[in-house]
Formats: structure tokens, C-alpha cells, sequence
């Protein structure tokens, strides 16, 4: 680590409270100090056109030895978001919200992430260090995107990835330490979707009627720059919602199913979904794939990182109708005029193509972590997520104590193939907590002693922790050994420092997150 700046010294103690003792409610309810766009030059909703990221291509081979090789290039790119304006981003291959990784189950994938980014933040002044991670895969450790196995600018690294899951909707996003939130900001996340036999032979919405919803929000300043306030690290809240990354994009839909892979990627704000017509959704995949069962719902909450797979019938509106998709907004979320406003949707044909377009009463019948039971002897673990002397902590304690134990420190120990019970904790009527475990599928038990929503009842890896809830989750531990992390995916929590480490397997087992395969100086040899 380079120089300390003011917000590092913050984390480390190292400066007074002044900070860190201002009332948070006031903090969290304020709009922040920053100076922001007039709303007058921000696109009206509806008006940009929806897209589509554009797919990653593999890199061609003569031969095959059963992977796919992809390489990206993490760097700075100037892209027009608002109309009429360029902001200065951080993408992989330059592309906002892009590209997206396709892969089939069975087939391992290698990619390689090159870390072209300029040396520091143009306006944090942080070294631009990164780490990789794939959300919703069972990574071995050293290419899960351990937060401090980080690969410096000029710097690249290989990672692994097994796709020895159940088909689902994953997300590549970056994870390194203490810079997650601004790096993820600066736009380094987008999604890795892979199918398996038994997803392709269902008659769900395939193809063009399978649409990626990157949801996030944002704030620009008068330029047209992102502008980045975390609000004394307590939440990040922009005033503009972005899809794909597009403002309030409009889609034009054809009168027929279709499936919408929605992935939070916000880095603070959580969202409830609805529909303008009242009408349900039909839920069909939550973060670990196919659900047993479809779950219809007028409305759905979703944390930072959860993915649901929902399918909207456009079947029943006639042609010229339009469907905005709404945000009914959580507690402790700062609103703004747009924030109610996601995107809409313009019915504009007859359907072209009738196939898949139909929702099955089983989908998936045997998701692993859906056949979970607690048992009486069976472990039970409590974490608590709670704000202490200006420190997000689990447990009471953070990162840094995983830093200052040179990474040994474990906040728990499950044996390879135990089945455990973990119950997290937020006592705060303050904020919530959208609580990642790596690794693992979880099925989520209850929530206060009450089931979970129906949009729940299916394979997850985050849950939302809302004001005052005890979640109850249950997850089988493997099938790697090693260390991984469990942390809030509210980024800026996770930085400062509400990330845990737990160790699968008996201590030392498992490959080292950071020394296994390190990250190597660039030029990098032919992939
Ligand atoms: Cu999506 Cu540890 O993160
Ligand atoms: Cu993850
Ligand atoms: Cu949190």
C-alpha cells in the first residue's frame, strides 16, 4: 500500500472521530455534499433505448482441451451514459455493464484479467489495485477474488473457473480490499451466465427473450463525471438509475414471456420491484439457479448482489401499452425524484418466435442446497453485523483483523462436507445488510422465526438482512477447502470493513487465496 490518505488513516484508527461521530440518521437521510447534475439535464425516463451487453467472444484455438479462454482488459474509457455528456469509467474491455461471459456447465472457462487501469483513481488518488471476483462460483481459493490478493496496475493474473454448477445467472465483479465500492462504481462488474441440458430443455424464455438487467445508480456532476459519496461510509445513493447502463432505458417488447435476469449491482441501494399494472411477476431463479418451484409475487425486495429470474407475460397488454418497471424503494435507501423509475417497457408487436414461451410448474426438481433439513445436533453459527466506534464489523471485528493475523484469522471452521446453520444478526433499525457467503448455495430457513418470501425459496448466496431481522440460513461446506469470505455486499460496508474469512477443512488446508497463483507483471505470455 502506497501513501495513507485521509480515508485509509480513517479505517486504521489513526485520525480522531470527528468523522465518525456525526449522527448516522442524519447522514443517511442528507443528500450528500456533492455537487450533482441539475436534474433539468439528465434524460427524461424512457427516453435512451434499452441494450443489451454485448457478449464476450472466447479466444480462437486450433485445438481444444475442454476450456475456454477469455481476456479482458480492465481499463479507463470515456462513454456516453447521460446524452450529450462522457464520463470517464473503469470497464472490463471498456464496455460499461459489459461483456457478458456465456459459458455451459461442464466446460471450465480461464480468464485472464489484465489490469491496464491508469496508476491511481482520477479523483480518490488510490493506487488502482483490483481483484477479480465470480459471484456464484465455487472458485478454488486463489481465483475467487480474495480481497487481498490484489493484482496492481501493469499486473495480470489467470483465474479458473470450474462452471460444475447448476445452470445460473453469476456476475464478475471486483473485490479488492478496502477499494471494492469505488472500483465497482467506477464500472468494473458485469455478468457471466451459464446454462446446463436441463435449463435448455425447459420450454422458459431462451435466446432473445433471455435479457440481462444490470440495476444500478449513480451520480454525475455538472460535467458528466461520476462523482462518488459514500456519506461517511454508511451508503452510496445516487440520484440516477442506470440499466445495462443506460439511463431509464426504454425496451420494446413483442406480446409474449419473457425472462429477466435482474442482478442489483448497486453498490448501497437495495430496491422493490413492481410493476406499473399491478400485475405479478412470475419468479423462476434466484442466485444459485432454477428454483423447484415458480413463485408469483407482485413485488420483490432485493439487496445489493442477489440475482432473481423473473418473467414478465406482455401477452396480456395489447400493442401501444407500455409497463414501467417501478422501484417502490427500502428502508434506508435515500430517495430521489428518478430513483421511483427503473425502466419501462413499450408492447410494440405480435409475438416473432412462440417458442419457450412457457412456465413449467417444476423447474429444477433437485437444486443441492434446496434439499438441506437442520437437524438437532447440528451446528449452529451466529453472526452479528453491527456498527462499532465508526467500524462496520462482524462480530466485532474486521478485515483488518485478518490483515494484522498476516490471514489466519477465521471467524469459523466447518469441516469439508458439513452441513451448517448460520444465523445472522442485525439489531439496528438503521440500515440493512445484504449478507454474501462465498463458495456456498445456501437455502434460507426463516427470517424473525417466520418462512422466507416466496421469491426466496430457491438456491441463494446473498439474503437480504433487513432493519431488526435474525436470518436463519443453511449451506453444505465444500466442495473446496481453504479460506473464503463472508461479508455485507453493501460495498462500502464491506470496506470499511464488515468482511469476514471462515476456513473450510482443518487449518492450512486448501490452497493459499493469495500466494497459490499470484498475479504476474505484464507483458503476459500468449493465453
Ligand atoms: Cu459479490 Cu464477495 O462478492
Ligand atoms: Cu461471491
Ligand atoms: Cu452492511
Amino acid at each position: 500500500m502506497g501513501k495513507l490518505n485521509r480515508r485509509d488513516m480513517l479505517k486504521l484508527g489513526v485520525l480522531g472521530t470527528a468523522a465518525t461521530a456525526l449522527p448516522f440518521e442524519r447522514l443517511a437521510t442528507a443528500s450528500g455534499g456533492v455537487s450533482r447534475i441539475a436534474a433539468s439535464k439528465l434524460p427524461k425516463p424512457f427516453t435512451v433505448p434499452f441494450a443489451v451487453p454485448p457478449v464476450a467472444v472466447p479466444k480462437p484455438r486450433t485445438w481444444d482441451n475442454g476450456h475456454d479462454y477469455y481476456e479482458i482488459s480492465q481499463e479507463a474509457a470515456r462513454v456516453e451514459i447521460l446524452p450529450g455528456y462522457k464520463s470517464d469509467l473503469w470497464a472490463y474491455n471498456g464496455i460499461p455493464g459489459g461483456p457478458t461471459i456465456k459459458v455451459k456447465r461442464g466446460r471450465p472457462a480461464v480468464v485472464r484479467q489484465i489490469n491496464n487501469l491508469p496508476a491511481t483513481h482520477p479523483t480518490l488518488g488510490y493506487e488502482s489495485t483490483t481483484s477479480t471476483h465470480l459471484h456464484g462460483s465455487g472458485s478454488l481459493p486463489q481465483y475467487d477474488g480474495y480481497a487481498s490478493d490484489v493484482t496492481p496496475p501493469g499486473e495480470w493474473k489467470d483465474y479458473k473457473y470450474p462452471n460444475y454448477q447448476d445452470a445460473r445467472t453469476l456476475w464478475y465483479h471486483d473485490h479488492g480490499v478496502h477499494h471494492t465500492a469505488e472500483n465497482a462504481y467506477m464500472g468494473l462488474a458485469a455478468m457471466y451466465i451459464m446454462t446446463d441440458d436441463l435449463e435448455q430443455s425447459l420450454p422458459i424464455p431462451h435466446g432473445d427473450y433471455d435479457i440481462p438487467l444490470i440495476i444500478r445508480d449513480a451520480m454525475f456532476d455538472s460535467s458528466g463525471n461520476l462523482t462518488y459519496d459514500d456519506n461517511s461510509h454508511s451508503g452510496l445513493y445516487g440520484d440516477v438509475i442506470l440499466v445495462n447502463g443506460r439511463p431509464w432505458p426504454i425496451m420494446k417488447v413483442e406480446r409474449r414471456k419473457y425472462r429477466f435476469r435482474f442482478l442489483n449491482a448497486s453498490i448501497s441501494r437495495g430496491y422493490t420491484f413492481a410493476l406499473s399494472t399491478g400485475d405479478p411477476f412470475t419468479v423462476i431463479g434466484t442466485d444459485g439457479g432454477l428454483m423447484q418451484f415458480p413463485q408469483q409475487t407482485t413485488k420483490f425486495r432485493q439487496g445489493m448482489a442477489e440475482r432473481y429470474e423473473v418473467v414478465i407475460d406482455f401477452a396480456k397488454y395489447p400493442i401501444g401499452q407500455r409497463v414501467v418497471l417501478q422501484n417502490l424503494g427500502v428502508k434506508n435507501a435515500v430517495d430521489f425524484d428518478g430513483t421511483g423509475n427503473v425502466m419501462a417497457f413499450d408492447v410494440v408487436s405480435e409475438p416473432t418466435d412462440l417458442r419457450g414461451n412457457a412456465i413449467p410448474d417444476l423447474l429444477n426438481p433437485n437444486p443441492p442446497a434446496m434439499d438441506l433439513v437442520p437437524t438437532n445436533n447440528m451446528k449452529t453459527r451466529r453472526f452479528e453485523f453491527i456498527r462499532t466506534n465508526g467500524m462496520w464489523t462482524v462480530n466485532g471485528k474486521t478485515w483488518h483483523d485478518v490483515i494484522d493475523s498476516k490471514y489466519e484469522y477465521v471467524w469459523a471452521n466447518p469441516g469439508l462436507g458439513d452441513t451448517e446453520i448460520w444465523e445472522f444478526v442485525n439489531t439496528s433499525g438503521g440500515w440493512f445488510h445484504p449478507i454474501h457467503v462465498h463458495l456456498v448455495d445456501f437455502k434460507v430457513l426463516d427470517r424473525n422465526g417466520t418462512p422466507p418470501f416466496n421469491y426466496e425459496l430457491g438456491p441463494k448466496d446473498v439474503v437480504y438482512v433487513g432493519e431488526n431481522e435474525t436470518v436463519r440460513v443453511i449451506a453444505k461446506f465444500g466442495p473446496h477447502q481453504g479460506k473464503y469470505m463472508m461479508h455485507c455486499h453493501n460495498l462500502v460496508h464491506e470496506d470499511h470493513d464488515m468482511m469476514a474469512q471462515f476456513q473450510v477443512g482443518p487449518p492450512g488446508t486448501g490452497d493459499d487465496p493469495i500466494w497459490a497463483d499470484p498475479c504476474q507483471k505484464l507483458p503476459a505470455p500468449e493465453l
